[in-house]
C-alpha cells in the first residue's frame, strides 16, 4: 500500500497576481485543466500507485482542501499554523501510523509539473522498492543551473535497481557552494518528493526530532475529524518550530537514497518556468484567456476577465487577474516575489 500524502501549505508569491496569500498557487489553474493540486491527485491516479490522499495545509483553505479530499475520498489534515513541512511530515507520518508501520508514504509537493508520466512511474516504482529497504529515497532531478533554491543531493554506492544512496544533502546551497555542485557535475537536484515507510519515518524523527515528533503525535490524537477534515489544535501545533522536513530530516538522515527521474520535472517556481511547461504557437508565445498577439514572440500571456492585446513585444509576460496586472521581461520572473510587498498585497 502507498499513501499519497500532498503538502498543500505554501505561498507561492512569485506568480502573481494569480498566486497570492488568499489562494496560493496550488489552488490554481497554472499548467493543464485543473488547479495545481488536483492535477496532482490525478496525475498519482493516472500512474495508479497508492490510496486514497492525505491533504495537508493550511486551515484558511479548509473549504478547497476538504473539498479536493472529499472527490477523492481522502483526508484534508488542517494546520492552524504554518510551520514549513518538517511538522507536517511529522503529522502526516502519526496520520499513517494509524494505518499500521508497513505502509509506504508518497510525500509530494501540490504545485509541480511532470512532464513525462512514464519515466514519473518507472521513477516512483524504483523508489517505492528502496523504500521498503527502510530508505527514505528522494527523486534526483540532474540540473542545469547553479540553483540555491534547491536542495543538492551528493549520491555514494549504488543500492540495486538505479537507487543510490545519499552522501549528502544540502538544502538550498550558498551561490558559490551551488556553483561547486555544479561544476563538480555528479550531483542531483531534490525533486521535493520523498518515498519511505512510516515507520522509517517514524524512526527517524525520534533520532532527529524527537520533541516535534512527540507534538505530532499529541497534535493528531487530539484532533477533530469533521466529514474529510481533520482540525489540529493551535495550541499544540503553536509549539511547532518551523523548519523544512529537508533540514529537519534530510540533511541529517542517514538513511536518504535518491532515485535518478529524467521525468520533465517544474516545480512551477516563476511565470518563466510556467511558459516552458505551456504549449506554444509558431512564435513561442503561450496564452490563455481572451487575448490578441501582433508580432509578439516568446510570450507569456494570461487574461482573466478583460482582452489583453500585445504589439511588438518580445519575451514578455503579461498577466492579469482580479488581484493585480503583471507586466514584465520574461527572464526577470524570478523577481515578482518582491511584488506583492510592494503592492500591499503581502498575507
Ligand atoms: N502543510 C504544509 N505546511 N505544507 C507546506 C508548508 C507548511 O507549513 N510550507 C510549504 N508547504 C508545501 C508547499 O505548498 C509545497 O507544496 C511543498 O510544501 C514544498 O514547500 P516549498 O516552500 O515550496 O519548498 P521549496 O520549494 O522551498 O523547497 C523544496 O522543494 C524543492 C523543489 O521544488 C525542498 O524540498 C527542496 O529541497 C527542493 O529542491
Ligand atoms: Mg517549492
Amino acid at each position: 500500500h502507498v499513501i499519497p500524502v500532498i503538502l498543500c501549505g505554501g505561498n507561492g508569491s512569485r506568480l502573481w497576481p494569480v498566486s497570492t496569500a488568499a489562494r496560493p498557487k496550488q489552488f490554481q489553474t497554472m499548467v493543464g485543466e485543473r488547479s495545481l493540486l488536483e492535477e496532482t491527485v490525478e496525475r498519482i491516479r493516472r500512474i495508479g500507485i497508492g490510496r486514497a490522499p492525505v491533504l495537508i495545509g493550511s486551515e484558511r483553505h479548509a473549504a478547497e482542501l476538504d473539498a479536493v479530499a472529499r472527490r477523492y475520498g481522502g483526508t484534508a489534515l488542517l494546520e492552524p499554523v504554518a510551520r514549513n513541512t518538517g511538522p507536517a511530515v511529522a503529522l502526516a507520518t502519526h496520520l499513517a501510523l494509524r494505518e499500521g508501520g508497513s505502509e509506504v508514504v508518497l510525500i509530494l509537493p501540490a504545485d509541480h509539473f511532470v512532464k513525462d508520466e512514464v519515466a514519473f512511474a518507472e521513477a516512483l516504482r524504483r523508489a517505492v522498492g528502496a523504500a521498503a529497504g527502510g530508505r527514505i529515497v528522494t527523486l534526483g532531478i540532474v540540473p542545469d543551473r547553479a540553483a540555491t533554491e534547491y536542495g543538492w543531493i551528493t549520491p555514494a554506492g549504488p543500492l540495486g535497481d538505479g537507487a543510490a544512496q545519499i552522501a549528502a544533502f544540502v538544502e538550498k546551497p550558498d551561490a558559490e557552494t551551488a556553483r561547486r555542485l555544479l561544476s563538480d557535475g555528479r550531483h542531483f537536484w531534490n525533486a521535493g518528493m520523498f518515498v519511505a515507510k512510516v515507520d522509517t519515518l517514524a524512526a527517524e524523527f525520534l533520532r532527529h526530532e524527537l520533541a516535534m515528533f512527540n507534538l505530532a503525535g499529541d497534535a493528531v490524537r487530539t484532533a477533530r475529524r469533521r466529514g474529510a477534515s481533520v482540525r489540529l489544535s493551535t495550541r499544540l501545533c503553536s509549539r511547532f518550530h518551523s523548519v523544512p522536513f529537508d533540514v529537519a530530516i534530510m540533511e541529517r538522515s542517514r538513511r536518504g537514497a535518491v532515485v535518478p527521474a529524467p521525468i520533465g520535472w517544474s516545480d512551477i517556481g516563476s511565470w518563466d518556468a510556467v511558459w516552458a511547461c505551456l504549449g506554444k504557437d509558431d512564435g513561442g508565445n503561450a496564452t490563455a484567456g481572451d487575448v490578441v498577439l501582433v508580432d509578439t514572440r516568446g510570450a507569456l500571456v494570461r487574461s482573466q476577465s478583460k482582452p489583453i492585446a500585445v504589439i511588438g513585444l518580445e519575451d514578455v509576460v503579461v498577466v492579469e487577474s482580479e488581484d493585480g496586472i503583471l507586466v514584465g521581461a520574461r527572464d526577470a520572473a524570478q523577481t515578482v516575489k518582491r511584488i506583492p510587498d510592494l503592492v500591499g498585497a503581502s498575507p
